[in-house]
């Protein structure tokens, strides 16, 4: 995989104004829900920019040409359990040929430590482009396991995407994954003493599920 350390703040007004509509604690579940599935469709505009394009023969209704198109089985979106929904669901509604993962990790409450109970694939990374998905990226611990798994397959390429970062959890995940682009719609001040993002959003999840 080529070297990238490329933080890319994703600062459209489209997504910034649907972040921080969706960081008010009075929005519903079902309205924080939709918001996620947008800003994240919105945010796939730029994420995807670079994906490869190949050529078929198509028929217009005057005449045969060579079209360029996505493949959308070489791309995967991985979806870290459970928050990373959201986003996938955006995603999709983009590309909806594209194939899925999940990876199931949950973050312990004392260490903070993420810890694995999910792996599921697609077969052949080595042939696809990764796209791991996360609204939060917090110590970076469950952002740096999900791609320390990932690349034991070997994948052709890995982004990071989440809606929210801090400088710590960037600078974490730059010091594990130097080659791994990180595209975020805001870094935000720090982290908490519990592991959270101020100002934040609160716990994504939560409010994704209503629990
Ligand atoms: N996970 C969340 O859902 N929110 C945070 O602020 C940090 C981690």
């Amino acid at each position: 995989m080529a070297p990238s350390s490329a933080v890319h703040v994703i600062e459209h007004p489209l997504v910034t104004h649907k972040l921080n509509t969706l960081r008010r604690k009075d929005v519903s579940t079902n309205s924080f829900r939709r918001l996620v599935s947008e800003v994240s469709a919105l945010m796939a505009y730029e994420v995807l920019r670079d994906i490869p394009l190949h050529e078929e023969q198509i028929e217009t209704p005057l005449e045969t040409m060579t079209a360029k198109v996505i493949d959308g089985k070489k791309l995967v979106f991985v979806s870290i359990l459970r928050a990373g929904g959201g986003i996938l669901d955006g995603m999709l509604s983009l590309v909806p040929s594209a194939r899925v993962g999940h990876i199931g990790l949950y973050r312990d409450p004392k260490t903070h430590i993420a810890v694995e109970y999910y792996f599921k694939v697609p077969n052949d990374l080595h042939e696809r482009d990764v796209v791991v998905v996360d609204p939060m990226l917090a110590t970076g611990h469950t952002a740096i396991a999900a791609i320390d798994r990932l690349k034991e397959h070997q994948p052709r390429s890995i982004k990071f995407v989440c809606l929210l970062s801090c400088p710590e959890g960037l600078a974490a995940l730059h010091e594990a994954h130097p080659d791994i682009p990180v595209y975020t719609a805001a870094i935000d001040r720090q982290l908490d003493e519990h592991g959270y993002i101020v100002p934040g959003l609160g716990d994504a999840g939560d409010r994704l599920f209503g629990t």
